[in-house]
């Protein structure tokens, strides 16, 4: 992976550990301690990997867990959910997969999960600091074998039915993110892209975010990266976090 790598930003800095609790705490101590911008820590297994919405996320042997360290202009960190599901997307047509975003930044192949992305802000005295993008996707293990997963998850071998690297995918997805994130000044063309890649956009949708579950239409994002409801009542609602599930397809996309 270090010798394949020929990236300006990402991965300059590059930690690979055997196991670790989460690697979002490793890439956070890092970034605290002063590594640059673009720093990757990346673990073959994780015991404590942690999801969005206080979820855990299953790492076992066969993952990709990485933490990235990214430092944008505060303006620009809106753009941060969008050019690293979009890295993962591009990564994965490599591999002749063709994957689709489901608001706001998970990766799903027909329908199922095949990666999730926390993004977490650091800030000091009031002050945006750095944040650290963690990237986790199914690589090589059968997501079948799984009970709690195996509904809703797949993986990359489960899709190609063979095994792939997991430091080619990684390769992949660096050099990608490294494309997007230097380009991230132009955030109208990423925005377009990312809402074109995603399937939740023009489909009837439940949201739950916290305790209430919202009903709509996916109308479109707004410039922060929300998505923009469409009630029974005709009236509009942004939502800002949540899970998103799709009631009914649409053809007006
Ligand atoms: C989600 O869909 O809920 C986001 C999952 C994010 C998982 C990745 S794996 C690498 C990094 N380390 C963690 O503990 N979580 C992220």
């Amino acid at each position: 992976l270090r010798a394949g790598l020929k990236t300006g930003i990402v991965g300059r800095e590059l930690t690979c550990l055997d196991s670790t609790t989460s690697t979002q705490d490793v890439a956070r101590e890092l970034a605290d301690k002063g590594s640059p911008d673009g720093t990757v820590v990346m673990a073959l297994s994780q015991q404590a990997g942690r999801g969005r919405l206080g979820r855990s996320w299953f790492s076992p042997e066969g993952t990709l867990a990485a933490s990235i360290v990214l430092k944008p202009p505060l303006r620009l960190l809106r753009l941060l959910p969008a050019i690293s599901s979009l890295a993962v997307l591009r990564a994965l047509k490599t591999f002749r997969i063709q994957a689709a975003i489901k608001w706001p930044n998970d990766v799903m192949i027909r329908g199922k999960k095949v990666c999730g992305i926390l993004i977490e802000n650091a800030f000091t005295a009031g002050k945006y600091d750095f944040s650290v993008v963690g990237i986790g996707i199914n690589v090589n293990f059968d997501t079948g074998r799984y009970p709690e997963i195996a509904e809703i998850a797949t993986s990359l071998s489960t899709e190609l039915k063979r095994e792939v690297l997991v430091s080619r995918v990684a390769l992949h997805l660096f050099t990608e993110l490294d494309k997007l994130y230097t380009r991230i000044h132009n955030s109208e063309s990423i925005f377009r892209e990312w809402a074109r890649q995603m399937e939740t956009l023009g489909h009837t949708i439940a949201v739950k975010s916290g305790e209430e579950t919202i009903y709509g239409m996916a109308e479109r994002l707004t410039p922060e990266g929300n998505l923009l409801l469409r009630l029974a009542d005709g009236s509009t609602r942004e939502v800002v976090a949540g899970d998103v599930t799709v009631l009914k397809e649409s053809t007006n996309k």
